[in-house]
């Protein structure tokens, strides 16, 4: 008994410790983190020279590895942190560097680059020079998650602009940047794609899971906007990949399988990252959207972490129901495939995520997918609906918090007293490794502690989604090759224009925007004065269309009477060659 006693005083004093490290480490860390986050955007950011203003630069790293470039998926990761923080109210000071984001962003859209045009495929091309340009080496691309993860951002931005000025004012600036970006979702989801890591070339839980976030959130703000000719178009599409999200799951396994292709077991940060970005506190423990306290998040989330018990020297000796170290995927060799702060920062965050939840809804469910992660923490718990007034909600929810805290207090461990992340740190030592300053490390870090403090950012629209019974591809809209029942169309047109006019496309299908003004679609000068697009339109079908022409965006003239008509075939692709009337 008294052994017994002293054990479980030891084990509180121990957690005690640890929490107060962590308390320690969150104070010290979080202004250097935010600080180093800052240095890291131009124009103005001490670390960022040479950077456009608003351009995030991944790391001022610029030799081994070279990350002295401008990724719109880490970019985009950065800024939601930055406009959670300033349409929360938590630092009215970054409104500014919002602004001159929106200036980037809108610039880097329009950059012709090894993806395509704006309106072929460069949307998703994952990254560019600091100075705007387009990088034209060989890279993995296209990343498809980019554009969705900018659209998260801005949305927003955009939902907080609503109520700070107008709807027309959303509509006439922010909405044509986020619409370029949800119509490329829309329109691309069913096709491969890079992966977050850059390496597999295959469809990627991450990647979907975002592009399903945009759309649905994306919906919501076209509605508020009045740009009611998107929606039913981007609800298709969201039902869709929620629809492909589920076969992500591997109920054998018990965990997220990262990518379809790549030939590795699957486990990876990739799945853990995915839940956090698309915490929605008013989905509670939703299993179909993988949201962090739902059962498969969690038992995930413990097939990761089991997967660097014993691969880490630094891992050896830490019990096998405490925090470890964590990497990308337990078969990463890229720069030693050491452990990643945003990784170990993610574990936490996901974690933290859940305690939130439970502490709403006043309960936490153990079930059968969820139960082999809770028996760490007490071997004899039960699947069950435990409210927050049983000793098992306390036990249990007080050792998530401790294994929460454990993540951070790794991280805490291997930062320099200086305060700056790295993108790795070693898996023998501990000592930080590859791109020094990596700008997300910051961005995961500050948003990990911001769930320690049970902040949760804005929800999505995730509450009470059905997963539809039935699978479809995306079936319609711009780029790439035809999918079922579709044929791709390029449209070519003769037009001069003079500078900031620009030449548009709608028309009587789905993907032609229903005759909308508002959501038609920009075609490319790249062949100037020949203007292109290629779109997917519904085969053997009768489809007509009108070439139109914008200012800057705003509607100016449509082609003259009649509707250009033509019978679309069967199979195969085809062209139109017009001349503006
Ligand atoms: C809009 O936001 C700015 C910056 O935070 C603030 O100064 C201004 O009062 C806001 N206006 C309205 C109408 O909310
Ligand atoms: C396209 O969607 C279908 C239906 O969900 C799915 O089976 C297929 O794997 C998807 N392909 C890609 C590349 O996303
Ligand atoms: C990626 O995979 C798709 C589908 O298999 C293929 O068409 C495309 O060429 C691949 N891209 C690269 C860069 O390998
Ligand atoms: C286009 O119109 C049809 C028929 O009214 C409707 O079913 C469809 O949802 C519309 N699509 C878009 C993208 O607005
Ligand atoms: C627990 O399960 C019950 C019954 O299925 C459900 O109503 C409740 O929302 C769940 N709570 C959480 C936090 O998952
Ligand atoms: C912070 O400390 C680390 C480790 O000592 C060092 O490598 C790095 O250069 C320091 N950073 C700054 C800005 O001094
Ligand atoms: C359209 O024009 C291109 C050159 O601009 C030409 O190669 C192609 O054959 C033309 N197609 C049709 C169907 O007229």
């Amino acid at each position: 008994m008294r052994q017994v006693l002293l054990t479980a005083l030891s084990l509180c004093a121990s957690v005690f410790a640890q929490s107060s490290t962590v308390d320690t480490y969150v104070t010290t860390e979080a202004p250097l983190a935010k600080a180093g986050l800052l240095a890291n955007i131009g124009a103005s950011g001490s670390k960022s020279e040479g950077a456009k203003a608003g351009v995030v630069i991944a790391s001022p790293s610029n030799v081994n590895p070279n990350y002295l470039y401008t990724w719109t998926r880490d970019s985009s990761v950065v800024f939601k942190y930055i406009i959670d923080e300033f349409t929360s109210g938590a630092d009215t000071t970054l409104l500014g560097q919002i602004q001159n984001f929106i200036t980037a962003e809108s610039t880097l859209q329009q950059v012709s680059n090894p993806s395509g045009t704006v309106s072929s495929g460069g949307l998703g091309e994952p990254k560019f020079n600091i100075d705007e340009t387009a990088f034209t080496g060989a890279w993995g691309r296209p990343q498809r998650d980019g554009p969705a993860l900018r659209a998260t951002a801005m949305i927003g931005y955009a939902n907080w602009l609503v109520k700070n000025t107008s709807v027309s004012n959303v509509v006439s600036t922010l909405w044509p940047m986020i619409e370029l970006d949800l119509n490329y979702v829309a329109s691309n989801w069913n096709q491969s794609t890079f992966d977050l890591w850059e390496e597999i070339n295959s469809s990627s839980f991450f990647t979907t899971a975002v592009q399903h976030r945009a759309l649905r959130e994306g919906a919501i703000l076209a509605t508020t906007l009045g740009q009611t000719s998107v929606v039913s178009n981007y609800q298709t599409q969201a039902a869709n990949l929620l629809c492909f999200l589920q076969s992500y799951w591997n109920p054998t396994g018990g965990y997220i399988t990262a990518n379809t292709g790549g030939g590795r077991s699957g486990r990876d940060a990739n799945t853990h990252l995915a839940s956090i970005h698309t915490f929605d506190p008013a989905a509670g423990c939703d299993a179909a959207t993988f949201q962090p306290c739902s059962d498969r998040a969690l038992s995930s989330l413990k097939v990761y972490v089991d997967a660097f018990r014993s691969i880490y020297t630094v891992n050896s000796g830490v019990a096998s129901n405490a925090a470890v170290a964590t990497g990308r995927y337990p078969e990463d060799s890229y720069m030693g495939g050491s452990a990643w702060f945003l990784a170990v920062a993610g574990v936490a965050e996901q974690l933290y995520d859940s305690l939130i939840v439970w502490k709403a809804q006043g309960t936490l469910n153990v079930t059968s997918t969820s139960l082999a992660f809770f028996q760490q923490f007490e071997s004899s718990v039960a699947v069950g609906s435990y409210a927050s007034s049983t000793a098992t909600y306390t036990t249990l929810t007080a050792a998530v918090k401790t294994f929460a805290d454990g993540f951070l207090a790794i991280n805490a461990k291997y930062t320099p007293a200086n305060g700056s992340l790295s993108e790795q740190f070693s898996r023998n030592d501990g000592t930080e490794l590859s791109a020094a300053d990596l700008t997300w490390s910051y961005a995961a870090t500050l948003t990990s502690f911001n769930a320690r403090a049970g902040i949760a950012s804005p929800g999505w629209g995730a509450a009470g989604l059905v997963v539809p019974s039935v699978c479809q591809t995306s079936g319609g809209g711009g780029g790439g090759s035809g999918s079922a029942g579709t044929v791709a169309v390029t449209f070519n047109v003769d037009a001069t224009t003079f500078l900031g006019e620009d030449i548009y496309i709608t028309g009587n299908t789905d993907s032609l925007q229903n005759w909308s003004t508002d959501s038609a679609m920009i075609l490319s000068p790249a062949n100037y004065p020949i203007w292109s697009i290629t779109v997917n339109v519904p085969a053997s079908s009768d489809i007509q269309y009108k070439y139109i022409r914008k200012v800057n965006g705003a509607f100016e003239s449509w082609e003259s009477d009649p509707n250009n008509e033509f019978q679309s075939p069967a199979s195969g692709t085809f062209t139109r060659n017009d001349t503006w009337r």
